[in-house]
């Protein structure tokens, strides 16, 4: 179960991202405020989505735990923890950039947003990569914990 949720959610993410991309696209070379506009919008669902499946999964499930070689254990937990930190980041400034955009403060947000659009990009490229060590590379399908185990380990 964690893992067709994982995986969906994954699949989420990444659709997320390219969105991103392509919604920078539409307003840097296209200059289409409209298109951005809907596109930054879906985007943004697409990552409500996995975040929404994610706390399904963390409340209902647990986490999974890290089942890969001891010795790469400790990078593979500092790398957990940026990818926490800059999905949280991308998450904030993603709300605000949403709020900059619907209240038209174009300026704020065209200097702003260009930071929101890199972190949203780093947190989901380092989420992918967490996905794959965690279900394809090393998979623990039977060792579900806590938030907290999944972090810190026992
Ligand atoms: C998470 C959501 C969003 C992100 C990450 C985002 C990202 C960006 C980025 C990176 C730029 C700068 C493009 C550049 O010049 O390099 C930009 C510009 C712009 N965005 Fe967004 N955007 C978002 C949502 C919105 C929304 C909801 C609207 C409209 C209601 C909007 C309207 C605009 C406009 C009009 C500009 C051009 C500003 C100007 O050139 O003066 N954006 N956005």
């Amino acid at each position: 179960m964690s893992f067709i949720l994982a995986t969906i959610s994954t699949l989420c993410i990444l659709i997320s991202a390219l969105l991103m991309v392509y919604g920078w696209y539409t307003i840097r070379v296209k200059k289409n405020r409209n298109r951005h506009k809907a596109i930054m919008i879906t985007a943004s669902l697409f990552a409500l989505v996995f975040f929404m499946i994610y706390m399904t999964r963390t409340v209902f499930i647990g986490n999974v735990m890290y089942n890969g070689p001891e010795n790469f254990k400790f990078a593979y937990t500092v790398f957990l923890t940026i990818h926490i930190i800059f999905a949280t980041l991308g998450a904030i400034m993603g709300l605000f950039s949403l709020y900059l955009g619907f209240t038209g403060r174009f300026q704020s947000h065209k200097k702003v947003s260009p930071y929101t659009a890199i972190i949203w990009f780093i947190s989901a490229a380092t989420g992918i990569a967490v996905y794959l060590i965690l279900f394809i590379i090393w998979p623990s399908y039977h060792m579900d914990t806590n938030l907290w185990q999944a972090i810190f380990g026992h």
